[in-house]
């Protein structure tokens, strides 16, 4: 692979967005380096040895009003600067039209992409330009990191837990992709590449690569050897919460707090059933935490997430 064809150009809505917010902070900074540089100098000139100049303090009024002046402007600055850099690095409030969900799996020290047809990658991501991309990312043993230097995208990869990144590529081309967060002895090694290309591109390799399983039809063959719809179908007479139309609707907690039925919950109720269960049913459900590795246990997420409500309950 030749070096030179990498950039690190804007490759991203965001990237535009952090670089500007990035230009801004740092002129702002410069601008007050500059004022106080200033005053500095001319109050050394000022108030050197030997000038005649009032040495007294400064009525009282005008004192308790600099310093209440200038501590509201910095305070509503410094909010302004974080409000801002969140608002353009956080997830968006709800996805695009044909959003791409891609699920990404960090192991020890590679990383393996799955596109929503099935087709997998081992540290190479192909996404088309200018769609926006949903990356649910897992891992497979310790923390790692997602970075994209070209999106401005950087994204911790955790065990157990699901974590997001959305983005929109803007720009066709090879970009890099590296593991951020030390992961062990091959962690510098652990690298890849993103490849964005035009959507005509795109479909023609997809449909190029082998087809294997989708990850929800995975799910749906490790939902069956572990047995969970012995309880968990529409049919069972276990009182357990069915998963029809389950993904993304808001539960009730025994002890009355909400939460949404997300990955994360899910995942978690998995590996740990007893805690946080829904109100209304006895925590009798055994761990599977032993059974799924992270790879299992997303594709049995994606299993529940593509179980719709029957149409008459709708
Ligand atoms: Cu994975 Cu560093």
């Amino acid at each position: 692979m030749n070096p030179a064809r990498y950039t690190i150009a804007e490759a991203s809505k965001n990237a535009v967005q952090v670089d500007f917010a990035f230009a801004t902070v740092l002129a702002i900074s410069l601008a007050i380096f500059l004022l106080l540089l200033g005053l500095l100098v001319a109050f050394a000139i000022r108030y050197r040895r030997g000038t005649r100049a009032w040495r007294g303090p400064l009525p009282k009024l005008l004192q308790r009003e600099i310093e209440i002046g200038w501590t509201t402007a910095t305070v509503f600055l410094a909010i302004f600067i974080f409000w801002w850099f969140v608002a353009g690095t956080g997830l968006p409030p709800r996805a695009a039209p044909h959003q791409l969900e891609i699920h990404v799996v960090a192991k020890q020290w590679m990383w393996k992409t799955q596109q929503p047809n099935g087709a997998r990658e081992i540290d190479a991501l192909h996404v088309p330009v200018g769609r926006q991309v949903r990356l649910v990312m897992t891992s497979q043993d310790v923390i790692h990191s997602f970075y994209v230097p070209a999106f401005r995208l950087k994204q911790d990869v955790l065990p157990v837990r699901s974590t997001e990144l959305v983005f929109t590529p803007t720009r066709t081309g090879k970009y890099h992709l590296f593991c951020a967060e030390y992961c062990g002895t091959q962690h510098s090694r652990m690298r890849g590449d993103v490849v964005v290309m035009s959507e005509h591109d795109y479909t023609r390799w997809l449909a190029m690569q082998p087809h294997s399983e989708t990850l929800a039809s995975e799910g749906e063959r490790l939902f069956a050897s572990f047995g969970c719809g012995a309880c968990h179908s529409d049919t069972s007479q276990v009182r357990a919460p069915k998963l029809s139309g389950f993904y993304g609707t808001t539960v009730i907690l025994a002890g009355g707090k909400r939460t949404t039925a997300d990955a994360a919950y899910i995942t978690a109720k998995i590996v740990n059933p007893r805690a946080e269960t829904v109100a209304g049913f006895a925590p009798i459900m055994p761990s599977y935490g032993a059974l799924a590795d992270p790879a299992d246990l997303e594709a049995l997420v994606a299993y529940i997430k593509s179980l719709k409500k029957p149409e008459k309950e709708r």
